[in-house]
């Protein structure tokens, strides 16, 4: 089967995106990607490595959700015959095969506390022992690792090592979500719309002008992949003919009993109010996420591995406690509870006030630094650069010296 290695997309968050992917492909640095579902993770690590100088060799996709935990290790690092019931022979594991190649560890975050230790010691030096050996084996893979999970809150739950989380996110590469991409939308559309009208052999009269604004317009919470079935079904189930509001908002209802798009100025403007409510709640639990980690750095100052591993220009920092950092009292049970009961309180009018007080606020954690605080809220640095700029917000600059 013929494997997507092509980014598809000319927004200037993925070619950035892919800029970096390039600069790090070169090195054998570990890499950790992290984005929403189906926004395209394998497709970049599948790009990374045939970009790389193992593009010869394999490369090996591993999904550390979808093996039982029992199970992994054994398939990981390969067992010895005898090990357990049932190794009726001896066995390599993914990181042998992936020797002077690439592994590709999907869903990271799903990875075992046992298993963790083990892959440290990998990272670190290429070294392990199979299931049942004593013997010392090694493997020269890259590593290349994915994640939707919020790893922080992860590493806060002691779910993931967090020595483990800042070795292996020395490069993070940020996947943007797809409603982000903006008309990256309409060309990644028509790529599949290529692929499959030559699949199914079928002559498509394309999107009438209003369903194609609903396509830009949609938010697309299953990203790619989420329009890549979209286009397929829309070909073969309406046989190919023009695509009208009506019939496009069909398959998304259908897909994702998602509310009214068309024709409805009422309740579209609802659903914002919808949508801006919950990125408020989501951005509230995030600060207070954030918070916390800041909280567990000062208590815990000997922490060697929090250091910054800035490798490359303009990749992600990470966040270091800052000095004089006001010390606040823990999170709420509910913070949400509060910001809904807020909500209801103040109405609607004071929706910008929250949300540019929450700005200000981990603007404020971040020690002014803007990207910290975007990756803190969950947005990009642009959306978050334009909101400082609409609610006339001091800009502190990328790193917070402006
Ligand atoms: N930039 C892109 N250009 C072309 N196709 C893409 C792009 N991004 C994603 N796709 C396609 O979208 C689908 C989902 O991509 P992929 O499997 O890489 O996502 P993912 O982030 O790994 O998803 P999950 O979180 O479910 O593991 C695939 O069919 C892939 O080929
Ligand atoms: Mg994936």
């Amino acid at each position: 089967m013929k494997r997507q290695v092509n980014i598809i997309g000319q927004s200037p968050l993925v070619i950035q995106l892919k800029q970096l992917a390039l600069q790090v492909a070169e090195t054998d640095m570990p890499v950790l990607i992290v984005g929403e579902t189906g926004s395209g993770k394998e497709v970049l690590a599948r790009f990374i490595h045939a970009h790389s100088r193992r593009a010869a060799n394999s490369f090996i996709p591993v999904n550390c959700g979808a093996i039982p935990a029992g199970i992994l290790e054994s398939e990981l690092f390969g067992h010895e015959k005898g090990a357990f019931t049932g190794a009726v022979q001896s066995r390599k594991g993914y990181f042998e095969s992936a020797d002077k190649g690439s592994i590709f560890l999907d869903e990271i975050g799903e990875m075992p506390l046992e298993t963790q230790v083990k892959f440290l010691r990998v990272l670190e030096s290429g070294e392990f022992q199979r299931v049942g050996s004593s013997e010392t084996v090694y493997s020269d893979a890259r590593i290349i690792a994915a994640t939707n999970r919020n790893m922080y809150q992860a590493v806060a739950e002691k779910n993931f090592r967090e020595d483990l989380f800042y070795r292996l996110r020395s490069v993070e590469l940020q996947i943007p979500p797809l409603r982000e991409r903006g008309r990256d939308i309409l060309l990644l559309a028509e790529n599949f719309v290529h692929e499959f009208r030559q699949k199914h052999k079928i002559a498509f009269e394309g999107f009438s002008p209003e369903a194609t604004e609903i396509l830009m317009r949609y938010p697309w919470p299953g990203n790619v992949r989420e329009l890549r079935n979209l286009i397929e079904s829309l070909l073969v189930l309406e046989k190919g003919k023009l695509i009208s509001p009506e019939i496009l908002e069909k398959h998304l209802v259908q897909r994702n009993r998602y509310k009214s798009l068309v024709h409805d100025p009422a309740k579209s403007e609802k659903h914002e109010l919808h949508v801006i409510y919950s990125s408020i709640l989501q951005l509230r639990q995030e600060v207070g996420e954030i918070r916390q980690m800041l909280q567990h750095l000062i208590h815990n100052p000997y922490q060697p591995q929090y250091q910054p591993q800035l490798l490359l220009p303009g990749s992600p920092e990470i966040f270091i406690p800052v000095a004089g950092e006001q010390e606040h009292p823990s999170p709420e049970a509910h913070p949400e509870k509060r910001v809904e009961g807020q909500i209801e309180q103040e109405g609607l009018q004071s929706l910008d006030e929250m949300e540019k007080k929450v700005i200000a606020q981990a603007l404020e954690s971040c020690g002014g630094s803007r990207r910290k605080a975007a990756r803190a809220l969950g947005i990009t640095e642009r959306t978050l650069y334009r909101k400082i700029k609409s609610y006339g917000l001091k800009d502190p600059g990328p790193a917070g010296n402006g």
